[in-house]
């Protein structure tokens, strides 16, 4: 009986060439041309009509058994083809750093301590780390800060329950030590890190905060050097119409010893002349002494300063704790 034995042969076909359509516009043809308004499928399913009432239930059944195998192998092969539609055409390289974050941001000290150690990187400064659990020796002594020092106060500063005597630093001053002990100068680091006081908090003060410390060791450093690289890296965070200006100040460790004061644009808006910024000064020949560079031969200077006061200057934000109370509508502005 003809009809029924062309129906097995004309799906063989439609199959195969809905299963070789190699894009989504060849499997848009093929299916016209099998199953569409003038298919040839669709031509045989017309010539139902045309059979005899005995003939119609097995042929109709066959059919349409057949339809819903082709619909099925189109939609498949559909779902195929949208899949490699939508890989990239070029070979993917799995080790390349991603365009952006899949999830969250840097938080907005980390941006600050970034973009301040990117603009040392570009005059050569490398990145130096220590402990935050000290010993005196390095947060004081061998800083020429005696025992009777005001700054080993116990009241600013948190000590452990140990017999040794270790704290948890006050300022990464103490990795000027740790570094000089270990290498021969010339040194020229920064030490980014948190430091700890027994502050209040409150708008300005936490008893935890971070600083950058800046340690400069070669011949005939001068304190021009000093201003020079703090007026650079200053204009690189803050903009061309920066100003700086040194105070007279005491550091035991540096001699003589200044306070940086800061000024442009947002700081007038704050109705302000100038803020202070920084502590710094020339390498104490005693430090050298201390760590057995000879102090005749080496100069250099030191300088430090808290990353959160750059931070609000730099965002206008004017209370500190919002850094540490990680309000995802406060971090999400960065
Ligand atoms: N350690 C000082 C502080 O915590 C900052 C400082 C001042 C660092 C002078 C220095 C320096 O290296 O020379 O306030």
């Amino acid at each position: 009986m003809g009809f029924l034995n062309e129906i097995e042969p004309l799906k063989q076909t439609a199959l195969a060439e809905l299963l070789a359509a190699p894009d989504l516009a060849a499997l848009e043809q093929t299916k016209g041309a099998w199953i569409g308004t003038n298919g040839k499928f669709t031509a045989l399913m017309k010539q139902l009509g045309t059979l005899s009432k005995e003939e119609k239930p097995a042929a109709g059944k066959l059919i349409n058994a057949a339809k819903l195998e082709l619909e099925a192998a189109l939609a498949a092969r559909r779902e195929e083809l949208e899949l490699k539609a939508a890989l990239p055409k070029e070979p993917t390289d799995f080790t390349l750093p991603g365009r952006c974050r899949a999830l969250g941001k840097l938080h907005p000290l980390t941006q600050v301590t970034d973009d301040i150690v990117r603009a040392f990187r570009k005059i050569g400064f490398a990145v130096a780390d220590g402990p935050e659990i000290e010993d005196e020796y390095h947060c004081f002594d061998a800083l020429n800060t005696p025992a009777d020092h005001p700054a080993r106060d116990s009241q600013d500063t948190f000590y452990l329950n140990t017999t040794d005597k270790r704290l948890l630093r006050t300022h990464t001053s103490s990795v000027q030590i740790r570094v000089m002990e270990k290498q021969a100068p010339p040194v020229r680091i920064i030490v980014p890190g948190r430091v700890y006081r027994r502050d209040n908090a409150d708008a300005t003060h936490n008893p935890t905060f971070h600083q950058i410390e800046g340690l400069y060791v070669d011949k005939n450093v001068t304190v021009g050097d000093l201003k020079g690289t703090v007026e650079f890296v200053f204009r690189e965070l803050m903009g061309s119409d920066v100003k700086i200006r040194f105070r007279p100040h005491y550091f035991s460790y540096t001699e003589p010893s200044y306070e940086i004061d800061f000024t442009n644009a947002l700081v007038k808006k704050m109705g302000k002349d100038w803020l202070e910024i920084a502590g710094c000064g020339m390498v104490h020949p005693q430090v050298f002494e201390t760590v057995g560079y000879d102090a005749k031969e080496w100069t250099g200077w030191a300088f430090g300063f808290g990353i959160e006061r750059i931070a609000m200057l730099r965002y206008g934000i004017n209370d500190i704790r919002l850094f540490y109370e990680n309000d995802v509508r406060f971090l999400k502005q960065f």
